[in-house]
């Protein structure tokens, strides 16, 4: 057990994990839910709430469609609340900056649907008004129904989505580049307000865009706002292990969560990264009681709000694939293209343990909350610290099963007895996100180094 606190390096980093929207099937019914997601108070008070209890970020996930998995229909998600309604989460995450001093804030952005430079342009602008807090969740989307709201019938296979992830960032990155950090003179009195030398342009021409550049703004604070990432997959873990600061997952036994760990890091150290410079935060629904009897007894009071056909309809939605076409008394088939592979592997360890048919891993993952962390605030100490020497996190993302009370109970509870055993912090010691994250702020170039080809990028065109 670690004894010794530093506040400038805590060992277990804090995300959580926020809806902009209802929390989950059942949160949102949760006697103590609150119902002011369409709100900006909502938002600021749990921004607070996790800065207070030091945290280093607030992430806001994202679909781009209401999902139509079950049945093709979007029916069972608006009648169940299944991944739906969800406010864009770049405005919901500026509020919560704006609330705050130090916590750092992410957006899920999709490279699905929009070009490099919007993207470029909105995070730098971010990084810039946050003053160095902005981070951005890189997702390919996984859903058919958000294709078909972007001139698509169907979403692209899932190479062929991380092929453009991959030129995405990649311009994106250089983007962010364009702009040396000294490019901004600022001089009244000889009235030159920039160096053109320091400013370059790309000339991009790759297979899915052409930019010719520079970005519209100036880099950013933190040289490139903190990406996060969450590919399960083999081609998503490769794409983390070059591109992420920081990887989220979920994981149904340690055991699983301690080989992705290695795995992952391994990926980043053959890329010539730092493995410590990737931080690994594994999903924890924390459900906290007086002591694990009064927390199970929480936990289910929870379960019984869950209605099966809304287990299933989050099913369906995770893994986009409609499970209306199978038996549903019979066993999972094998799905061969599904949506988040990371939800999959973990209905599959657990059905396979517990021999459950489709209704019924229907009706248990309607209730279940990634990572469940169930006990006494000690207890809930004890597990993390557990994963942490395990070698299996390097802090979680803290998923509430129902907004803001989950959250509160947390911050009241568990995060004392963490900064009682010096895990977390008790003051912010960095200025920016990456700091408090101890990751390093990337120099004027590091695409070069992230990058899956490793082809020299041709010099810019000067103006
Ligand atoms: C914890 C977690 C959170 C995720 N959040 C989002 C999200 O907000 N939006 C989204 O489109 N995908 C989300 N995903 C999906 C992944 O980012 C990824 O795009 C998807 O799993 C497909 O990649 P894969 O096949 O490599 O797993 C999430 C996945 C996990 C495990």
């Amino acid at each position: 057990m670690s004894t010794t606190h530093d506040p400038a390096a805590p060992r277990l980093h804090l995300a959580a994990f926020l809806n902009a929207g209802p929390q989950g099937t059942a949160g949102w019914r949760h006697p103590d839910a609150g119902d002011g997601f369409l709100t900006a108070a909502h938002y600021t008070h749990i921004a607070r709430v996790l800065e207070d209890a030091g945290f280093d970020l607030a992430f806001v996930p994202d679909s781009l469609a209401v999902p139509r998995s079950l049945g093709g229909s979007y029916a069972p998600a608006v009648t169940w609340g299944t991944g739906t309604p969800r406010l864009d989460p770049v405005p919901v995450i500026t509020l919560m900056a704006a609330a705050t001093r130090h916590l750092g804030v992410a957006a899920t952005v999709s490279t699905g649907y929009q070009e490099p430079f919007h993207v470029a342009r909105g995070m730098a602008t971010l990084d810039h008004l946050l003053d160095g807090r902005a981070g951005w969740n890189v997702v390919t989307s996984f859903q058919d129904a958000e294709a078909q709201n972007f001139g698509q019938d169907r979403l692209l296979e899932r190479q062929a989505r991380y092929a453009r992830a991959e030129e995405f960032l990649e311009v994106t990155a250089r983007l962010w580049d364009s702009w040396g950090d000294e490019a901004i003179v600022g001089d009244k009195e000889s009235g030159v307000f920039g160096r053109p030398e320091a400013v370059e342009a790309l000339d991009h021409r790759g297979e899915h865009f052409a930019v010719r550049g520079p970005l519209s703004v100036p880099r950013p604070p933190q040289g490139y706002p903190v990406i996060i990432q969450a590919g399960a997959s083999p081609a998503g873990r490769d794409f983390a292990a070059r591109w992420a600061d920081v990887v989220f997952c979920s994981h149904e036994s340690l055991e699983s969560a301690v080989a992705f760990y290695a795995d992952v890091k391994a990926r980043a150290a053959a890329r010539g990264r730092d493995p410590d410079q990737l931080k690994i935060l594994p999903a924890a629904t924390t459900v906290v009681g007086t002591d694990l009897r009064d927390a199970l007894a929480k936990h289910e009071a929870f379960t019984e709000l869950v209605h099966p056909e809304a287990g299933l309809s989050r099913l369906a939605y995770h893994v986009d694939v409609d499970l209306t076409r199978y038996d549903l008394d019979g066993p999972l088939p094998a799905l061969d293209e599904v949506g988040v592979e990371g939800h999959y592997r973990e209905v599959v360890e657990f059905a396979a343990r517990e021999k459950l048919s489709v209704r019924e891993i229907g009706r248990w993952y309607g209730a279940r909350t990634e990572g469940n962390m169930i006990g006494s605030a000690s207890d809930i100490a004890d597990t993390m610290e557990l994963w942490l020497d395990s070698g299996a996190a390097d802090g979680f993302m803290i998923q509430a099963s129902h907004v803001p009370t989950a959250f509160d109970e947390f911050a009241a509870h568990v995060v004392p007895e963490l900064r009682r055993r010096g895990l977390v912090r008790t003051d912010y010691a960095g200025a920016t996100l990456r700091e408090n994250l101890g990751l390093a702020r990337p120099e004027r170039g590091e695409w070069r180094n992230r990058a899956a080809s490793t082809a020299t990028a041709p010099a810019g065109e000067r103006p």
